[in-house]
């Protein structure tokens, strides 16, 4: 199960990031997109990444070059049709994934792995609608992709070994760590860092402290990199109250529930730095 040609479908905020690291790490790399404007959205995204990662002495003008020379962009299912790999990064959708799923088996090889990077639905009942469950499984990459370094590598009981060594080796071949984690709602980080990030939103309804004193507790007094209402801005208000609602659906915990602030500004369109406003304002920047 040589991993050498992959395909990324979705070329939002992860795929892109997803795309980016493949392709830098010498990976031909196929993105997929629905159409031009979101492809070409999000190929801009790459590009800018690796623009400000050359400003930053970061990434060398030769890396940039080398990484978008791997990567090409279609909007077609056939351009994916000789990958090993097929990483699934489109909207959370259970019916549109199965759509999708579908539409590839027709085309790729029998040997081709493929992985979702869902955060929220169930792996198992995505691997079990294809032709291929046990060369099927979840890879859990986090925002921003390029910089952070976990891939959660997801098993289902379909999940063949020969599959998950390979991925799992794949992950470290793009510079991730990988952890292993059985298939089951919200995975590792999320299981944990979704209830912290519920109540928080509690607390600073319930009058505790300002949204600015809170992150800057939970940055100086814990050592995180973010506080929690600037990272929710940053994973995206609507994605967060998305992972509440279906953890909460599976285990019927009140601490799972997305309380009604963050319901309210979901509601409102206040989604984090993608609209430009969510807990704080990014407009202009
Ligand atoms: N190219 C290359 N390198 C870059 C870069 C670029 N375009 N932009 C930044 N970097 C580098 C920086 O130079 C810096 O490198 P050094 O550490 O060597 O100095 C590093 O990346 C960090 O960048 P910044 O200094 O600009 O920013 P920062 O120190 O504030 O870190 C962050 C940014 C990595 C996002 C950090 O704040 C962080 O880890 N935040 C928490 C993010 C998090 O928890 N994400 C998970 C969300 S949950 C999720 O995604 C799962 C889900 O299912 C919802």
């Amino acid at each position: 199960m040589e991993i050498k040609t992959v395909g990324v479908l979705g070329c939002g905020l992860m795929g892109s990031g997803i795309a980016q690291v493949c392709a830098a790490a010498g990976y031909k790399t196929i993105v997929r997109e629905v159409d031009e404007t979101f492809l070409n959205k999000g190929l801009g995204r790459i590009r800018k990444f690796l623009d400000e990662g050359v400003a930053k002495g970061k990434v060398t003008a030769d890396a940039r070059d080398t990484t978008i020379g791997n990567l090409s962009g279609s909007t077609t299912f056939d351009a994916l049709k000789d990958c090993d790999l097929i990483i699934e990064a489109i909207i959370e959708d259970l019916e549109e994934k199965q759509q999708t799923y579908t539409a590839l088996e027709k085309i790729v090889n029998d040997h081709a792995i493929f992985v979702s990077n869902t955060s929220s639905l169930c792996i198992t009942e995505l691997a079990a609608t294809t032709m291929r469950p046990d060369r099927f499984g979840g890879l859990h990459f986090f925002n921003p992709v390029p910089l952070m370094k976990l891939v959660e590598v997801v098993r289902t009981i379909l999940t063949d070994e020969a599959a998950v060594k390979a991925v799992t080796e794949w992950t470290r071949a793009v510079g991730k760590t990988p952890v292993q984690v059985k298939d089951s709602t919200a995975f590792i980080v999320n299981r944990l860092l979704v209830p912290y990030l519920l109540d928080a939103v509690r607390v600073y309804e319930g009058g505790l402290a300002t949204l600015e004193d809170i992150d800057t507790a939970m940055k100086l007094g814990c050592g995180y990199p973010m506080g929690p209402f600037t990272l929710l801005d940053l994973v995206g208000l609507d994605t967060a109250m998305y992972v509440a609602e279906v953890m909460f659906e599976e285990f019927r915990e009140p601490r799972y529930a997305p309380p009604p602030l963050l319901k309210r500004m979901v509601m409102a369109g206040q989604l984090g730095r993608k609209t430009g406003r969510g807990f704080y304002t990014y407009e202009g920047k």
